[in-house]
């Protein structure tokens, strides 16, 4: 496949202008919300039990992850997140609702006491991740729950644009669930949009929605790297036929691939793609960088901002996040300081026939 492309560019100075304007907006987030845990410790010993590593427990942290990472990504930047998602009815759903409290996220999530709250725990020590431990259900929520949940969805998206779907496979978004989305976007008075992260195995289930947010793996790219070198940021031909595939086989308006280090490719058509080089100046920790990505976004639309500034803003928080150590969010003067500072990056928009 042959593409041209030709450089384009974007004022610093409009994009301070555009992260003014995020304040103050609402967006929706339905999907499967966790809890992150960490525990740190040190090890001192082999266990006389079994041959493991015995870690004494220094420090515990929590953090809020999957839907509830979207969510606080959101509320950092000045924008109001409602949140929808199941908890189970056990301890670590009470405390997701106080870290939703904390972090300003409105909280229309459901517990379901036959469920347990999604919880990954990893233990760490001496830098090093020992194990982690899932505690996960992916028993599909009770219909009763399912449509009180979506009920909520359906009141909280009368006064906003934009809904986020989030998902990470526990069992929420399914088929008839995005077909409920699709006919509360149609039965809205006004414009909304649905963007999705998505999951591979439920690509069916997506049809028709705004825009989704693959990583490569999840968009189906074997490799990014051009086979003849191509150099600098050149993109391979896989990356492009991944694109066009998906957006024909969802017939999605828009579609946005997560490149990681490579940055970002946006199809607003499939005969049109902009790339958009990463903007990290240091690499620390890149988990996390897919919920900024989408939260950005979703509030960047929300904020009745062009797509492609969105991803520009998205791309400048992600970079930021990848150069923190822990999931911390990013705050609005992270981003103003970013888009002053780092040098302007070089998006080109390509032309595939
Ligand atoms: N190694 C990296 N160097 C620079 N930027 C990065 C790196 N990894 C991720 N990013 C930034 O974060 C964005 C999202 O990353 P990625 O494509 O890895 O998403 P993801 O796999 O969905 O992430 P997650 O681990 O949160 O699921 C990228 O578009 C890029 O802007
Ligand atoms: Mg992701």
């Amino acid at each position: 496949m042959n593409s041209s492309f030709e450089n384009t560019s974007y004022k610093p100075e409009d994009l301070l202008a555009s992260i003014d304007k995020l304040a103050g907006n609402t967006v929706v987030i339905i999907g499967d919300v966790m809890l992150d845990e960490y525990i740190f410790g040190a090890v001192e010993r082999i266990s006389p039990e079994a041959p493991v590593p015995v870690v004494r427990i220094e420090n515990e942290e929590y953090r809020l992850g999957g839907a509830g990472n979207v969510a606080k990504n959101i509320t950092a930047l000045g924008g109001r997140a409602s949140l929808f998602g199941f908890l189970g009815g056990d301890g670590s759903g009470e405390r997701m609702r106080e870290m939703f409290r904390e972090h300003g996220i409105e909280d229309g999530c459901i517990q379901e006491c036959e469920r347990p709250t999604t919880r990954k725990t990893r233990v760490i020590a001496q830098q090093q991740q020992i194990v982690r431990i899932d505690r996960e259900s992916a028993c599909v929520p009770s219909a009763d729950g399912m449509n009180n949940l979506l009920h909520g969805v359906g009141e909280a998206l009368e006064k906003c644009r934009v809904l986020i779907v989030s998902d990470y496979g526990k069992g929420l978004v399914s088929g008839p669930v995005m077909d409920r989305l699709r006919r509360i976007r149609e039965s809205m008075p006004h414009e909304l949009l649905i963007i999705v992260d998505p999951k591979p195995e439920n690509y069916p289930a997506y049809r028709g929605v705004d825009l989704l947010t693959p990583n490569t793996k999840e968009a189906g790219v074997e490799s990014t790297v051009r086979l003849d070198g191509g150099g600098g940021d050149s993109l391979s031909k896989d990356v492009f036929a991944a694109g066009q595939r998906l957006m024909g086989e969802l017939e999605s308006r828009e579609l946005l691939i997560t490149l990681g280090a490579k940055g970002m490719l946006l199809f607003r058509s499939p005969h049109q793609a902009v790339h958009i080089p990463t903007a990290a100046r240091k690499v620390y920790d890149v988990t996390g960088a897919g919920d900024t990505v989408i939260a950005v976004l979703g509030l960047s639309l929300a904020a009745g901002l062009e797509s492609l500034t969105g991803c520009l803003l998205a791309n400048y928080a992600a970079g930021v996040v990848v150069g923190q150590i822990g999931a911390t969010a990013v705050l609005p003067e992270h981003l103003r300081e970013a888009v002053v500072s780092w040098p302007e990056i070089n998006i080109r928009q390509y032309l595939i026939p």
